[in-house]
């Protein structure tokens, strides 16, 4: 099943219901170059016999400007030209840093993804933002240009750890909140359980949340308008992710039912509770008790700031979001009400 989406900067041919034997077709094998991590080639060193392998290490802790710089020596020792293409195979840390040595090695190269997580499946791979942290600031240089194709095989999924699986849903539960109510149902009709055993259910839930993302990208590459949509629960998520070390899943789950309070006391949101049922149903939390004030402290130096307001992703009803500006006299209530005294940070 093949789909192809055209961005401004290029188009990305989505692979779907294939499986990684088939990236042979797709691609010249000698002149092909797949980044992967240690982690995910541990589990199919096997399958990958007779492909140019470049490893980093797993984990967002080596998502860094030093792997860029050790893939690019790797690259120039094997003589790869501007012919060559780079493949990332792993969760989105892969995905986010081959997606950058491969647009700045040689000014760029042809590219494609194979991703292995949920979370890189339907998010990470998809949308032509690639880059690096630089410290402990996230994402702090990248660069934004399309792979030329993605190859979703779901099989490899089976050896995701478990809490990967979740924190891949939470961007899921997302994904249903701001534009497609019929997924909210279809999520609150089954269960993760269900969704691991059914092959068919999986791939199906995949594919749509893919399109998604791929669409509100595709209308608005730049992140002017709709692709803001998609930081819905992520303002308050990132106020409390570092300070408490929350998986970023966990994070952007407590967020989305701070968002949805917010959506209630501003735009009379009324389905709060189905939101906090569906994260709890695929083991996510709805609260944290988290400190207040450091947390609005963190959401004013947010960078999303605009003079005293914040912008903020709030619903009008399931499905439907909208970007709005927020005073702080607006957000501070439920911000207080929904944490606690908290731990504090210092
Ligand atoms: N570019 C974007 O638009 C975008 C969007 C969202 C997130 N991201 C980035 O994605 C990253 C998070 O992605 P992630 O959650 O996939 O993290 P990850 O790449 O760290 O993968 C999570 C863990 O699962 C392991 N893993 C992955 N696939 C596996 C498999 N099939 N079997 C066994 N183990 C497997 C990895 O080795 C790693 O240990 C962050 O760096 C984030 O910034 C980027």
């Amino acid at each position: 099943l093949k789909k192809t989406i055209k961005y401004s900067s290029g188009s990305t041919v989505f692979h779907f219901d294939s499986s990684l034997e088939q990236l042979e077709k797709l691609v010249d094998k000698n002149s092909t170059y797949i980044i992967t991590d240690d982690n995910v080639y541990h589990y199919y060193q096997k399958k990958l016999k007779g492909w140019n392998i470049l490893l980093i290490r797993a984990g967002e802790a080596y998502k860094n400007m030093d792997a860029v710089q050790s893939l690019i020596g790797q690259l120039i020792e094997a003589g790869a030209d501007r012919k060559s293409t780079i493949i990332g195979m792993g969760g989105g840390v892969v995905t986010d840093i081959a997606g950058f040595v491969a647009s700045v090695y040689l000014r760029g190269v042809d590219f494609g993804f194979i991703p292995t997580s949920v979370l890189a499946m339907v998010d990470a791979s998809i949308g032509g933002k690639n880059g690096v942290d630089v410290g402990i600031f996230k994402n702090m240089a990248g660069i934004i240009r399309q792979p030329r194709f993605l190859l979703y095989d779901y099989s490899l999924l089976k050896t995701l750890p478990g809490n990967e699986w979740t924190g891949g849903f939470a961007e899921i539960i997302k994904h249903a909140c701001i534009k497609d109510a019929a997924m909210f149902k279809l999520l609150e009709d089954h269960t993760l359980k269900e969704f691991k055993k059914n092959p068919e259910l999986l791939s199906g839930l995949i594919r749509r949340n893919v399109l998604i993302k791929a669409k509100v990208v595709q209308e608005d590459e730049t992140e002017q308008g709709d692709r803001k949509l998609l930081n819905y629960g992520h303002t308050l998520g990132h106020a409390i992710e570092n300070t408490y070390q929350l998986p970023h899943g966990e994070a952007v789950s407590i967020g989305m039912v701070v968002a949805a309070y917010l959506s209630k006391a501003v735009l009379d949101f009324k389905e709060s509770e189905r939101i906090i049922d569906l994260v709890k149903n695929y083991g996510l939390p709805a609260y944290y008790d988290y400190n207040a004030a450091d947390a609005l402290a963190k959401m004013r130096s947010d960078k999303k700031r605009v003079k005293d307001q914040i912008y903020f992703v709030l619903l009008e009803k399931i499905g439907k979001a909208i970007y709005k500006p927020l005073s702080m006299d607006q957000i501070a209530p439920v911000v207080e009400a929904m944490g606690g005294a908290g731990k504090s940070t210092k």
